[in-house]
């Protein structure tokens, strides 16, 4: 049976969550919305005004081939149109949406020929890492390992009293560049400093120990080299945790910085909306965003021709 238009909902999400680099990650609510429709020509269109790649080279496209080509099926072209809310190059998983869009936007065309376990699978392929394209496809917390090629996950759902905090600055910050920041080689003492936080960050998760956060989401392998790339960075971490956040992070490789808060912390929110206003050239820079847990994840809508 041929569907007309097929619509994908994703939402924004949160990797690393502190110390669980490559691991940890959170959806959001905040969504990226694209459609799909068979062409014989590549044209993609946003519906934003979002600068956007419309060639063969636009990311959504090229992950939509890759399930055609996974599936050993020619691809002549496609009519997708991208409506972005999540912001790009800023931590919030904008890369990751665009992934598995693709992927499940070319799979509902296909009539479901990859199971969802060989989607999370292509799209970490794609990505290079699991944490923001699980908690794309699935919702919720997800902690994930990729190893050999096959991804391992866990999912679980948030707690419905806790809000994220969203500090996302007026600039970009490209993985690539933060990527290239950390270091090679990493002490001992500070992978041990990780493993047991990305663990005490989990079980926080999974048992509403949300006083735990606050060590829990520390890192010693990464937030270091970034946050000089971020500027105000230091600052906005700085207020967050003096506002009473419950745990501060860099959110997947920045720039923007998140806070774990409890949903009712209406003073959190009020306050730190002040600081921006009110504060330094440097945190002026920064807007702040009030989300919700998603749990559900990415969403496929048909619409039958
Ligand atoms: N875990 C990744 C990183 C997330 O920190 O580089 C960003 O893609």
């Amino acid at each position: 049976m041929a569907w007309k238009t097929v619509r994908v909902s994703v939402p924004a999400t949160s990797a690393n969550v502190g110390a669980g680099f490559d691991s940890l990650g959170l959806a959001l609510s905040m969504h990226n919305v694209y459609t799909f429709s068979a062409s014989d020509t590549v044209r993609i269109f946003s519906t934003d005004g979002t600068r956007i790649p419309t060639g063969p080279n636009n990311l959504v496209y090229r992950s939509a081939r890759a399930v055609y080509d996974q599936l050993g099926l020619m691809l002549k072209g496609l009519r997708i149109t991208q409506s972005n809310t999540i912001p790009m190059a800023r931590g919030l998983g904008s890369s990751s949406a665009c992934i598995v869009a693709g992927i499940l936007g070319a799979n509902a065309l296909l009539g479901d020929k990859l199971t969802p376990r060989q989607m999370l699978t292509l799209a970490t392929a794609i990505e290079g890492h699991p944490d923001n394209v699980a908690p794309a496809l699935l919702g919720g917390f997800v902690t994930s390992v990729y190893d050999e090629g096959q991804v391992y996950t866990v999912k679980k759902d948030i707690d419905a009293e806790l809000a994220f905090a969203a500090f996302v600055p007026d600039f970009r910050l490209l993985t690539a560049k933060a990527r290239a920041a950390l270091p090679q080689m990493v002490a001992h003492k500070d992978a041990v400093y990780n493993l047991s936080r990305a663990a005490l960050a989990t079980a926080a998760f999974c048992d509403g120990d949300y006083a735990l956060l606050d060590v829990a989401t520390k890192d010693a392998l990464h937030q270091q080299y970034r946050l000089p790339l971020i500027e105000g960075g230091d600052e906005v971490m700085e207020l967050a945790q003096d506002l009473g956040a419950l745990g501060v992070y860099i959110s997947g490789a920045g720039p923007t910085i998140m806070a774990v808060v409890h949903k009712d912390d209406t003073a959190f929110f009020d306050r730190a909306g002040q600081a921006l206003a009110t504060g330094s050239e440097r945190l002026r820079r920064f807007a702040l965003h009030r989300l919700l847990a998603d749990n559900t994840g990415a969403v496929v809508e048909l619409e039958q021709g």
